[in-house]
């Protein structure tokens, strides 16, 4: 069977938490592809020549979810020859037999416009600059909230204003926004949504 969920969305909207929890309710493969990015930010050197050898070592490296890494990334990103290196892996991996589950800025957009369901998940920013400040410890973090929140309204700014696959909602998106749900509230949207889809 080959069916795509497309989740799109700013930093720290809930993607990844949503996409892990459709992803094991219907038994589906998971793409992080900000994960692509993050590597290609974090390996130095040309970063065309680093999207066209990625390896499975870069992706399990365990400083890429740091803000720097996102910043790094949200670099790279901008670059159209570093976004063709990572095209095909991520069109393949979207029509895998058997489902999958991709999470990022263009999924609905650019890598799957056929995808059978599209999700636009999003959340104001200052209850996402709160999420990600929460993560990096709250009160304990090494940065203040206010720095977060400069961080995720840089990287929003560079993610929307690039000409090459910027983020946005694909038209037929549908639009959750977690900013006042629990992860289990938006997690049950998503499902159902999903849910309605496949039984059509
Ligand atoms: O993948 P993305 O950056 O969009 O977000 P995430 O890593 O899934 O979520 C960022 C943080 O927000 C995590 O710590 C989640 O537990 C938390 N959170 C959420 O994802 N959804 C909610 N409705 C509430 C909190
Ligand atoms: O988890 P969070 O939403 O903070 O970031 P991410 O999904 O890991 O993505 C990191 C950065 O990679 C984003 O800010 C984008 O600049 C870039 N990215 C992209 O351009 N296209 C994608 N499909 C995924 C990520």
């Amino acid at each position: 069977m080959i069916f795509t969920v497309a989740i799109d969305g700013p930093a720290a909207a809930g993607k990844g938490t949503i996409s892990r929890a459709v992803a094991e309710a219907f038994g589906f493969a998971h793409l992080d592809t900000g994960a692509l990015y993050r590597a290609v930010g974090v390996k130095g050197g040309d970063p065309v020549e680093a999207a066209r050898s990625l390896t499975p070592e870069d992706l399990s490296r365990d400083d890429l979810r740091s803000l720097e890494a996102g910043q790094a990334a949200s670099r790279v990103a901008v670059i159209p020859e570093v976004r063709a290196a990572l095209l095909d892996f991520q069109r393949r991996f979207a029509r895998r037999d058997g489902g999958a589950v991709l999470d990022g800025r263009d999924i609905g957009t650019v890598i799957c416009p056929e995808a059978e369901v599209k999700l636009f998940v999003t959340a104001s920013a200052d209850v996402r600059a709160r999420r990600r400040w929460l993560e990096l410890g709250g009160e304990a973090a090494p940065r203040a909230l206010a720095d977060v929140l400069a961080e995720v309204q840089e990287r929003d700014a560079r993610d929307m204003g690039r000409t090459d696959a910027p983020l946005r909602a694909a038209a037929d998106a549908q639009v959750i926004d977690t900013s006042a749900l629990t992860s289990a509230e938006a997690i049950a949207q998503a499902v159902a949504l999903v849910a309605k889809a496949l039984q059509r």
